[in-house]
């Protein structure tokens, strides 16, 4: 018997994945180079479905239907390229790697360019939803060839999440597109965990309620229009105790927030792109924060606003105050998001539909949500839509939201709670609505102090002043 498709790499992503192919009734070849990992999986959950195991590189390579789908489970970087060489001259043309790992898109990009000229389709893969996604039914953001998503789709398609029906899995572009979207998945995420987080704070700290409290607020907000993954798993974290101390969970982990990487390049991207992320880039920015140790203990104890608490009456609606500003907030974080998907689409050329992006991440994903029902419904009715702001229902839903939402602000900046997430969305959306900009300023002074010229409001053209002179105004 043959495989239908192969995993390399079984660590917990790439098992998991197996096992789910495996348990769709898709026999899969695996292969770990530690070969004790492939005999663990297979006495393990042998009984799940067909598993061929493979010592070799050969022998997996051997075992695979043609043409032949490997999808390569390792870290990110130098550990593909190896695994990648390792495989690539065993195979023949028409055949496929798939890379499922958070790999930069400029690397697939690499990558599928110069398996192409081998006559191999290589596939870069994002998958979403961690270890139980993997198992269940992740979210899947396939690059690479319309040929080889012909061959590959329904597979993936199979083992993906469903939502209504439809599988959280699309052909998504040629070469890096896959990567590249869950790259900006990757960031959203980060805003999404940002937010989430403020909210925690401010209601924690101007609410004051506590961790077991705040986590019966993220259950209701569950209930809402706030539903996803991430709040639920929020009010799971909130109500956990820690066992050896008595004390909330929360309050015994030390507050220095890591990132492997991705939330970082999708801000390092938007720059060269030139979208501005800036709540997916003040989410990055908080977690660096939180990790200076350093500087937050020469600085700690500095003065604070004098009072830390709001009057009652502010108090009884600051919990409804703070949905608002969360929920608008998280419309800012997914516009900008989905604004640099297109922009990186336009600039690669890969034709990206963003409809078909929030139809894949309703499910199975990390920031699953209710709501990425409705940016799908934006991008339906409405293709060529320029910024999701600008959709009837979220334009409705931020004009709703705006009078809490700066209350939300203003009250966290009087009492000294940091909300970079709440108040850069804050300020997207006003300078996105604004009638007139500082911008026009900031051309003068640079037309000042290096000619660099200006465009008029009322005129074609490039202008100058001559400012060290007679303050003629020249064409440029
Ligand atoms: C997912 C996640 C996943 C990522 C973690 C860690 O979609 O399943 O995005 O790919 O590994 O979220 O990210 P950080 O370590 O950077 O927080």
């Amino acid at each position: 018997q043959q495989a239908r498709i192969g995993v390399t790499g079984l660590a917990v992503m790439g098992r998991n994945l197996a096992r789910n192919f495996a348990r769709h009734g898709h026999p899969v070849a695996v292969h770990n180079r530690t070969v004790s990992r492939t005999r663990d999986l297979v006495a393990q959950y042998g009984d799940e479905g067909v598993f061929l195991p493979a010592e070799t590189a050969e022998q997996f390579v051997a075992s695979l239907e043609r043409p032949r789908r490997l999808v390569v489970m390792v870290k990110a970087g130098q550990p593909t390229d190896e695994v990648i060489e390792e495989f690539a001259p065993l195979l023949d043309r028409g055949d496929m790697i798939v890379d499922g790992g958070n790999a930069h898109f400029a690397d697939t990009r690499r990558r599928e360019a110069s398996l192409r000229e081998r006559g191999i389709h290589f596939v870069g893969t994002g998958i979403s939803g961690g270890e139980e996604g993997a198992l269940h039914g992740p979210s899947i953001m396939p690059g690479g060839s319309a040929e080889s998503y012909a061959a590959l789709g329904p597979l993936l398609e199979d083992i993906a999440a469903k939502v209504d029906g439809v599988p959280c899995c699309t052909h998504v572009g040629p070469d890096g597109a896959g990567h590249f979207v869950k790259m900006v998945h990757n960031g959203i995420e980060y805003a999404d965990m940002q937010l989430i987080g403020e909210a925690y704070d401010l209601l924690r700290h101007v609410g004051g309620q506590k961790p077991g409290e705040i986590a019966e607020v993220f259950r209701t907000w569950n209930g809402g229009r706030l539903e996803s993954y991430l709040v639920e798993i929020t009010a799971e974290v909130l109500a956990h105790t820690d066992a050896a101390t008595g004390r909330p969970f929360v309050d015994v982990v030390q507050d220095q927030a890591e990132q492997k990487g991705t939330g970082r390049w999708t801000v390092q991207i938007a720059l060269d792109l030139g979208v501005p992320v800036s709540g997916i880039a003040e989410a990055v920015f908080a977690r660096s924060l939180s990790g200076h140790a350093d500087l937050r203990a020469a600085v700690r104890g500095m003065p604070g606003p004098g009072e830390t608490w709001l009057d009652s009456a502010a108090h009884d609606r600051f919990a409804d105050d703070v949905e608002q500003a969360l929920y608008a907030s998280k419309i800012v974080a997914y516009a900008q998001g989905f604004h640099q998907i297109q922009a990186g689409s336009a600039e690669y050329g890969w034709s990206i539909e963003p409809g078909a992006m929030a139809t894949i991440w309703r499910g199975g994903c990390i920031i699953r949500a209710r709501f990425l029902d409705r940016i799908r419904a934006a991008y339906e009715s409405r293709p060529d839509l320029p910024t999701l702001l600008a959709d009837d229902y979220f334009a409705e839903a931020l004009g709703g939201a705006q009078d809490s939402w700066r209350r939300v602000v203003s009250t966290a900046a009087q009492l000294g709670v940091p909300v970079p997430g709440f108040s850069a969305a804050l300020a997207y959306y006003d300078g996105l609505r604004a009638e007139r900009l500082p911008a026009a300023l900031i051309q003068g002074q640079r037309d000042f102090f290096g000619a660099h010229t200006y465009r008029r409001v009322d005129r074609e053209g490039s202008f100058h002043t001559m400012w060290g002179e007679d303050r003629r105004e020249v064409e440029a």
